[in-house]
This record gives structure tokens, C-alpha cells and sequence, in this order.
């Protein structure tokens, strides 16, 4: 039996892999944004080992879930599967970030920092990555006209690189990114073509398997085969480039200088 963050598991992906993980006898520790979001997953917390409530937007609500996953206890894995996707405007979260940054790269970023290491870590990105820039000048965007796609296809391209990096900086730990496909979520939309039980054992499998096949690190999944990502997210020179900006943005450095 493991136990197992999920961050965003009010709805679609998160939901799923969460009654999965619970019907397989696992302990898993829910999230949602607010007491009213915990509120509409009543059934499902109630068979799970805790839940965390917090707005993933905002840098002070970030640190207050890693506390409140620090206080149930060391996970063995964290899935960092919440994300939001076309965005209207680059809006403006406490910190004066990009909404789509702060939550789908800022937060993950900060809650690996923050959550005592547990032995797996597993992203949640998408094949939109490839669409992602490795200009990192202005990955807040402060400086561009706001294309929602753009600022989605990037922060999963960052996130995907993160995963890569924290596999070299920490030999120790299992980090994973893992596509799940276009998927019928609230954010896929009902006519995505890809099958929603799939979107999801990828990641309930990398966070508890002990198969030889799922206990690897680095890798870039889709339905659980290993595929190729876009070439930066292997990149040290990018990844290195990309920690860096992360670090000036958060203010908090994620590998110490003997990782
Ligand atoms: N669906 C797809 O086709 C697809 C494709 C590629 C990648 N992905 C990735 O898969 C992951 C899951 O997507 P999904 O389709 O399951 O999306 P979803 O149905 O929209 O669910 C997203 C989850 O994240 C939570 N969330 C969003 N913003 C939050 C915030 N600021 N604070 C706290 N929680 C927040 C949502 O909470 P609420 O319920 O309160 O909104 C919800 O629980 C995402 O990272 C997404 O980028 C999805």
C-alpha cells in the first residue's frame, strides 16, 4: 500500500486516478482549491486518508497545502496533476504572476520545494509542450500579447523539462512527466477522442508500481509507453536556464549546490 498526493483531484484526470488509487487499497490525501470544491467530492474524501484545500494560484495558499500534506505525513508519491488551460487573459495572481505559469509551473515547483521528498514525483504534461518556446525571456508575460495556447503549451513544456531535471539533480527519486491524451474532462471538452481511462493509468501506475517497467525516472509517458518529448525538455543547458528563471520568480531554490 502507498500513499498518495494528488493535487487537483476535484474533477476529470485528478478524480479519476484518486477512486482508482482508493479502490486498489492505497492512501491518498486529496486536493481541492476550496472548502466548497471539497464539499462536491464529500463521497470520495470520505474513503481517502485526508484532503488539503488550497488555491494553487496563489503562492501563500501553496505553501499552506504543503504544510497541511506535511502535517498527514510523508507521501510515497505526488501526482502534480492540477492545471488550467485557455485562460482569457494573462490575469494576475497574488504575486503579480501569469495565471497559467503560477498554476500549471509555479505551483508544482514550490510543492516539490516544500512537501518532504517522497520517492516518486509525477507531471502532468501534455503533447501541446511541443509547442512550447525555449525563448525564456518572458515566460511570465509581461512583455507579449496574451495567447492563452501559447502561455498553456509553454508552462507544460517547462514542467515536462522540470520532471527531466529533478531525474538528474535527485537520483534517489523516481520523477516522471506524463501526457495523458485529449481527454473528456471539464478542460478537454466532451468531444475529446481519447480514452479517459487511459489519461489516467499512466500516472496511478507510475506512482505505485513496482514493475520494472514503471520504477524508471526521466521519462516522458503516454499511456504508458515511453515517448519521445520535444528536444529541450532533455536539455541540460535549458533546463539549467529554466531552474534559474524559476528560482528568480519564486524566490525559492528547488536543488541545493551538491545536487
Ligand atoms: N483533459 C485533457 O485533454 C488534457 C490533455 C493534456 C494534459 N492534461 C493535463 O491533465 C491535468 C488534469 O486535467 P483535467 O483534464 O483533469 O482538468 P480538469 O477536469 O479541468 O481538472 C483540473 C483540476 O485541477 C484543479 N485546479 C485548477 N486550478 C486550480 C487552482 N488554482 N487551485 C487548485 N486546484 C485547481 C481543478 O479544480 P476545480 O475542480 O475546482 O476546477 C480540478 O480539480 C492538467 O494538468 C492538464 O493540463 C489534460
Amino acid at each position: 500500500m502507498s500513499r498518495i498526493f494528488i493535487t487537483g483531484s476535484t474533477d476529470g484526470l485528478g478524480l479519476a486516478a484518486a477512486r482508482t488509487l482508493i479502490r486498489e487499497g492505497h492512501e491518498v490525501v486529496l486536493h481541492a482549491r476550496s472548502r466548497e470544491r471539497a464539499a462536491a467530492i464529500a463521497e470520495t474524501s470520505a474513503a481517502a486518508l485526508g484532503l488539503v484545500i488550497g488555491d494553487l494560484a496563489s503562492a501563500e495558499e501553496t505553501c499552506s497545502i504543503a504544510e497541511q500534506v506535511n502535517a498527514i505525513g510523508r507521501m510515497d508519491a505526488v501526482i502534480h496533476n492540477a492545471g488550467i488551460y485557455l485562460e482569457r487573459s494573462r490575469g494576475e495572481t497574488p504575486e503579480g504572476h501569469a495565471k497559467t505559469l503560477a498554476v500549471n509551473t509555479l505551483a508544482p515547483y514550490l510543492l516539490t520545494a516544500w512537501i518532504t521528498r517522497p520517492h516518486r514525483l509525477i507531471y502532468l504534461t501534455s503533447g501541446m509542450h511541443r509547442s512550447g518556446s525555449s525563448a525564456l525571456d518572458d515566460i511570465d508575460w509581461n512583455k507579449r500579447p496574451w495567447s492563452a495556447s501559447q502561455a498553456y503549451s509553454e508552462s507544460k513544456l517547462y514542467i515536462a523539462t522540470l520532471a527531466a531535471a529533478i531525474a538528474r539533480h535527485w537520483p534517489d527519486v523516481l520523477s516522471n512527466a506524463v501526457d495523458p491524451g485529449w481527454v473528456p474532462t471539464k478542460m478537454g471538452g466532451a468531444g475529446a477522442p481519447d480514452d479517459l481511462e487511459m489519461g489516467h493509468l499512466t500516472q496511478t501506475w507510475l506512482a505505485t508500481s513496482e514493475d520494472d517497467a514503471a520504477t524508471v525516472s526521466g521519462g516522458y509517458w503516454y499511456h504508458r509507453q515511453q515517448r519521445e518529448a520535444t528536444a529541450e525538455v532533455n536539455d541540460v543547458g535549458f533546463q539549467e536556464a529554466l531552474v534559474e528563471r524559476l528560482v528568480e520568480l519564486t524566490g525559492i531554490r528547488l536543488f541545493g549546490w551538491h545536487d
